[in-house]
């Protein structure tokens, strides 16, 4: 046995020099561990790590000391990365995943357990999705609901931010871990994100397999951080827009969290991501919302595309959360309602034409003024995941079942009535009266005003808004475009079995003086 030592002594302090350490230098990806999820059929996961340049990799993925299937593949140099594709694999586990490394005649041997297939779930944004289930509502009983949830593994990403894309991440505070009261609970802002987890739980309800959740979020921070160079770019953002100190808490340099959380998770194989954050851009490139958001997405998918070779489907499912209902002494006057038209592209619902495959869980009923958090913070994340996960079930797993309330389909000023019919798309539940949350942009000559509209009769899908106070133009109409519309799930309007909010919107009426179209609505 001494030959193949020695040989090893002569070779390795050569090979040691290139990389770190041969021994130590290979090794999976930071975030491919025990009990981790890989992505299911009809997409093949992807495993990844570093090496020692030119060795020879094998991946085995096991059951039951059964081989199931192997690939070969070998690091490349620059890098000393390697990567395989696994076949498409059904839902289920546990398997094991080993990786070996022949150098000379010694092998390396990697070895992860407990991997589970299923559908991986990337949520990122600012403190609403760090928001931990130890500070929502019912946290005590949400904490011990774990052992029913035993295939839904959760992952979070440490806070680190970079001024280069990075290839791996630096450092992960919460490894792939079953939930636990411990790892659920952790304190505040830390480990692993409510929404996220109770997101997972919810699709874990039905659709019965695994789901594998990576948190990935820091609080207090703007699109802008999140975002490639080319999507700020693409939205003309200017490179050293300096937020106001007194609503930066968390880094707001242009890419810096794209560069160190997002970006080194891009080889792995995803179902879909989802976000809730703007509440940092209110105040801070606020118009710019409508492209820099869009971007984000666009550009998100194009790199988990091509960082997956194609696994990651090129437009994968995108849900986010519309911004809740907060009071804030910074922003008196708002702007939510604002960034909560421009998280659809100012469409005012999703999909549309220019966020396709999207999905979104409207928030501005779920106020929470006594939150020991500040009322940013709003306690009810269960509703806020609810909702997300119907989005998901309809937009990413192809349910047919409702997701989005009710929006008016057709407006009709019916002038000599003095009223404005609205149809909407769905039936409503007319839940409440509200004499002020409809306005109408009347305008005289040179001059437009937002006027309170009456809620006046309705039928199953219409409602009919008293005009009567216009007596000039009536030139747009619009719904809860305030910073605080109503009461905790108080607002007037909802779908009645789903009992989803009819979201925010603002729309010009036609057939009116093309003049003052310009003036309105903004
Ligand atoms: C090392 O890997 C080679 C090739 O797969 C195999 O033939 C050999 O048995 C392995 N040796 C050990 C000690 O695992
Ligand atoms: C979390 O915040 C709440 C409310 O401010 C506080 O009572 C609690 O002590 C905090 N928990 C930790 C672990 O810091
Ligand atoms: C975004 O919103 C701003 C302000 O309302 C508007 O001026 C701009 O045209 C919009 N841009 C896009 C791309 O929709
Ligand atoms: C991740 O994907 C990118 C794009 O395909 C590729 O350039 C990079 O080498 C991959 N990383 C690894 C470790 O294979
Ligand atoms: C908290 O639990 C109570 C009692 O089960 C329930 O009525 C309420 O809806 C829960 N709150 C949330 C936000 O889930
Ligand atoms: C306007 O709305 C009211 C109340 O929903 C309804 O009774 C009436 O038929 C509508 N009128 C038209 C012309 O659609």
């Amino acid at each position: 046995m001494v030959a193949p030592g020695f040989v090893f002594g002569l070779v390795l302090p050569l090979l040691l020099r290139a990389d770190s350490s041969a021994d130590v230098g290979f090794r999976f990806a930071s975030y491919i561990d025990n009990y981790m999820v890989l992505q299911k059929e009809p997409a093949g996961a992807v495993i990844w790590g570093y090496g020692v340049s030119g060795a020879t990799v094998t991946v085995t993925l096991c059951q039951d000391q059964e081989t199931i299937m192997k690939k070969v593949t070998s690091v490349k140099a620059h890098s000393n990365s390697w990567m395989v594709v696994l076949d498409p694999v059904k839902a289920g586990g546990p398997y094991e995943v080993m990786a070996q490394q022949i150098l000379g005649r010694k092998n390396f041997t990697l070895r992860i357990h407990d991997v589970l297939f299923g559908d991986v779930w990337l949520c990122s944004g600012q403190s609403n999705m760090q928001m931990t289930v130890s500070q929502i509502f019912n946290a005590t009983s949400e904490l011990s609901n774990t052992a029913a949830y035993q295939s839904v593994r959760i992952l979070s990403v440490s806070l680190s931010q970079a001024q280069q894309e990075l290839e791996d991440l630096a450092k992960v505070d919460l490894q792939w871990s079953k939930p636990t009261l411990e790892n659920l609970g952790h304190g505040n802002f830390t480990y692993m994100s409510a929404v996220c987890w109770l997101f997972g739980r919810y699709l874990h309800d039905t659709l019965r397999y695994p789901v594998g959740l990576l948190s990935s979020s820091w609080a207090g921070t703007p699109i802008e951080a999140w975002s490639s160079g080319r999507s700020l770019k693409a939205c003309g953002v200017p490179r050293q827009g300096f937020m106001p100190s007194d609503l930066e808490t968390g880094p707001s340099e242009c890419s810096v969290l794209w560069n160190a959380m997002i970006h080194p998770l891009r080889n792995m194989t995803l179902k879909g991501v989802i976000w809730y954050q703007g509440e940092s851009n209110v105040n801070f490139n606020r118009d710019l919302y409508n492209c820099t958001f869009p971007a984000l997405v666009e550009d998100w998918r194009q790199t988990f595309h091509d960082g997956s070779q194609g696994q990651t489907e090129r437009f994968f499912p995108f849900g986010f959360v519309q911004l809740s209902s907060y009071l804030s002494g910074a922003t008196p006057n708002g702007g939510l309602p604002q960034i909560r038209w421009h998280q659809t592209a100012d469409f005012g619902y999703v999909p549309n034409l220019r966020m396709p495959n999207t999905f979104m869980a409207v928030a501005m009923d779920l106020c929470d003024r006594n939150s020991p958090f500040g009322s940013t913070h709003p306690r009810d994340k269960q509703t806020v995941a609810y909702r997300l996960h119907l989005g998901a079930r309809a937009v990413a797993y192809g349910a047919k079942l409702t997701f989005q309330g009710p929006l008016p389909q057709k407006i009709e000023l019916l002038g000599n009535m003095g009223l404005l019919n609205l149809t909407y798309s769905q039936p409503i539940q007319v839940q409440r009266h509200n004499n002020k949350i409809f306005e109408i942009s009347c305008c005289s000559d040179h001059q437009c005003k937002w006027l309170p509209a009456p809620m006046d009769t309705f039928s199953t899908q219409t409602l009919a808004l008293n005009v009567k106070s216009c007596h000039d133009s009536l030139v747009a109409v619009r719904y809860a475009w305030t910073t605080w519309p109503c009461e905790y799930k108080q607002c007037p309007l909802y779908h009645p079995t789903s009992a989803l909010p009819a979201p925010p919107f603002t729309a010009f009426i036609t057939n009116q003086i093309p003049g003052y179209r310009s003036k309105v609505a903004k």
